[in-house]
């Protein structure tokens, strides 16, 4: 930020569960961050769409707007905190048009920087402002710093980990609590996890996504890449899922991945088995991790609260710190125009073990219908498990399998949707490798 020795005067637009802990937050820390860069800041203006809603703490109704593009003309703002979460439309705008003035944005939008973050970045270093987002990625996980500051010359090729807290709350609960996926998803609500207005971007791995699209950019000095490769959610997740592989030493983890192999780049989402034993299976509850492979660092973990207003104001106030500290920066480290595009590796070569449950008619045959299938497609079953249910004259196979590639698994299964002795083909997890 250029030297100023004046007041530094702040704006937060969007007041739900992060704006308002932000703004009690910025009161509060007032003279701890003057202490920390030498500089005295100001909240001049908040701005929601209803002034009058009962939030958690007060807020001032003299600095308050309805319209937030009225601050930019009424108000000469250096720091601009967009809170509101949208991937376009006013988010876009209001960080569009503050880049534009000249002023700073921290954000903790992952969804408009994983779509719109190139143009932005190019923004803010055309205006000589910055654009700090380290609390798009693990929450108050100091992720995004790390890899541009304390790793910068390490040459990364993989980032991987827990990416949100949501799911992984909700899949630890219904391991620990035997309870459903719809009563877990409420309290995590009501902590404040889940996306502001539409829980569905946690669960069906958006958010995640999103996530890991900054990670790679970060990490490979990529533009922000484009690719539809897989992503799945949890939604498709039974409580039986968890417990069957709860009897076989496996939990289930949303994790997102994203590497370099052969030079493409490779990123995905789902849902992934990993044994108890490993420290990734035992990040539990809200906690996110991310785990960096660089070289020459090597193996290097963070973990911490990935969702709920505290620990996205730790990163927003970290952001806030860098810019009353420092000199302006690049948004991804390195100058836009140095950011390459990248080919996107193909993903039906993607290998796995995959554990499959079935739910078939009780009867012979059945399950020769099953592994002949698979035998003719070459995938080999490493673990098989029948339940009856003697009752209705059906059963359970979980059958987990050797690697096998995405397309091959998607030729060979494709058949067992529609049989009529195969009732429902329920669920299918990779397991991480
Ligand atoms: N909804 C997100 C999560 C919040 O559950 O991880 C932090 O990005």
């Amino acid at each position: 930020m250029t030297k100023i020795n004046r007041t530094i005067e702040i704006a937060i637009v969007g007041l739900g569960q992060v704006g308002i802990y932000l703004y009690n937050e910025l009161n509060i820390k007032k003279n701890e961050i003057e202490k920390k860069t030498g500089k005295k800041i100001r909240i001049v203006a908040i701005s929601a769409k209803n002034k009058n809603k009962k939030r958690r703490f007060n807020i001032s109704k003299k600095i308050f707007y309805t319209d937030p593009f009225k601050i930019f003309k009424n108000r000469r703002i250096d720091i601009l905190f967009e809170c509101i979460g949208l991937s376009d439309g006013i988010s876009k705008k209001i960080v569009e048009t503050a880049l534009r003035n000249k002023i700073n944005v921290i954000t903790p939008n992952k969804a408009l920087i994983a779509k719109h973050g190139d143009h932005l970045a190019k923004l803010a270093e055309k205006n000589k402002v910055n654009l700090e987002f380290e609390a798009s990625v693990g929450g108050g996980i100091p992720i995004l710093r790390t890899i541009k500051e304390g790793l910068a010359t390490n040459r990364i090729n993989k980032v991987y980990g827990i990416l949100n807290g949501t799911t992984n709350y909700i899949l630890s609960e219904m391991e620990n609590n035997n309870e459903t996926f719809e009563k877990v998803l409420q309290k995590a609500q009501k902590l404040g996890y889940a996306e502001p207005g539409n829980p569905k971007l946690d669960l069906n791995g958006f958010d995640a996504f999103a996530k890991i699209r900054i990670l790679s950019a970060l990490s490979f000095n990529t533009k922000i890449s484009k690719a539809n490769c897989i992503m799945e959610g949890i939604e498709n997740i039974k409580l039986e899922d968890i417990k069957i592989a709860s009897q076989l030493g496996l939990r289930v983890k949303l994790l997102g991945i994203s590497q370099i192999i052969s030079g493409q780049l490779f990123e995905t989402v789902h849902p992934c088995l990993v044994s108890k034993n490993t420290y990734i299976g035992n990040v539990n509850g809200v906690m996110n991790a991310v785990i960096t492979e660089g070289n020459p660092v090597g193996e290097s973990i963070l973990q911490g609260e990935g969702a709920g207003p505290g620990p996205t104001s730790s990163s927003l106030l970290s952001d806030l710190l860098s810019i009353l500290r420092g000199n302006i920066k690049y948004p991804f480290g390195i100058s836009s125009i140095k950011r390459k595009s990248i080919k996107s590796f193909n993903n039906d070569h993607y290998a796995n073990s995959l554990y499959l449950r079935f739910q078939v008619k009780d009867k012979q045959g059945v399950l020769s219908l099953i592994t002949n299938r698979l035998a003719k497609y070459k995938i080999s079953v490493k673990r098989i498990i029948q339940t009856p249910d003697k009752k209705n004259k059906k059963a359970t196979i979980v059958i987990i399998t050797h690697k096998t590639t995405e397309i091959n698994a998607k030729n060979c299964l494709s058949v067992f949707r529609k049989n009529h002795k195969i009732l429902k083909f329920l669920t299918l997890i990779r397991l991480y490798n």
